[in-house]
C-alpha cells in the first residue's frame, strides 16, 4: 500500500467525482449473488458498509428483502444512492464512518471493503463488525487474499494477515 495516501472521505470522495473507481464491477459481484440467492428469510436485517455503487443492494432489493442498509463515507456517493434508491422503503441509505456506526445487524455483506482500509485498521474492523452483529449474525463478504493491483488506489502486492 502506498503509505502516502490517505484514504479519508475526500479521498474517497474525490474518486467518485472524477469517476476513478477502478474496483467497481458494474453489476451484483457473482459470489455475494450466490450467497444472496441461498437466503430464505427476507426480514433479514443487513448491512452493506463501503457500499460504493451498491448493486448487491440493487439486487437484494429485487429478491424482495426489506430491511437494508446501506453505508458509506463518500458525500457525493451517497447523495447519487439517496437519489436513485428514493422511493424504496426498504432500503436505508447512511452516509457515515463504518468504524463509529451504531446498530446490530443480523448479516453484514461486503465487497472489497476490508481490502480497502489502511492495514493499521484490520483489528478495528474486526471489533467494529463483532459489534455490529447480533448474537449468531453473520458476515459474507468478498475479501481479497492478496489486494488488488489496483490503478485509482496504487495498491501493491501485499498478504493480508489479520
Ligand atoms: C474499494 S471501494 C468498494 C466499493 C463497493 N463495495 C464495491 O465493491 O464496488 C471501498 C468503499 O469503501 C468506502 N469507505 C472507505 N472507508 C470507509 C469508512 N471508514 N466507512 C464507510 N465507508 C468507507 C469508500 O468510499 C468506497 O466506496
Amino acid at each position: 500500500m502506498n503509505k502516502d495516501l490517505n484514504l479519508d472521505e475526500n479521498f474517497w470522495n474525490e474518486r467518485y467525482c472524477l469517476n476513478d473507481t477502478g474496483w467497481d464491477l458494474g453489476q451484483v459481484s457473482p459470489p455475494l449473488k450466490a450467497y444472496i440467492d441461498q437466503l430464505t428469510n427476507k426480514n433479514l436485517k443487513i448491512l452493506i458498509p463501503g457500499c460504493g455503487n451498491s448493486y448487491e443492494a440493487e439486487y437484494l432489493l429485487e429478491k424482495g428483502f426489506k430491511n437494508i442498509t446501506i453505508l458509506d463515507i463518500a458525500p457525493d456517493l451517497v447523495k447519487r444512492l439517496k437519489s436513485k434508491f428514493q422511493l424504496n422503503q426498504n432500503i436505508k441509505i447512511v452516509l457515515g464512518d463504518f468504524f463509529t456506526h451504531k446498530a446490530e445487524y443480523d448479516l453484514i455483506l461486503e465487497h472489497t471493503f476490508f481490502c480497502a482500509l489502511d492495514p493499521k485498521l484490520r483489528k478495528n474492523y474486526v471489533e467494529t463488525m463483532k459489534g455490529l452483529l447480533t448474537e449468531g449474525g453473520k458476515l459474507a463478504g468478498v475479501f481479497l487474499i492478496r489486494s488488488l493491483k489496483c490503478r485509482a488506489l496504487h495498491l501493491e502486492e501485499e498478504i493480508l494477515s489479520i
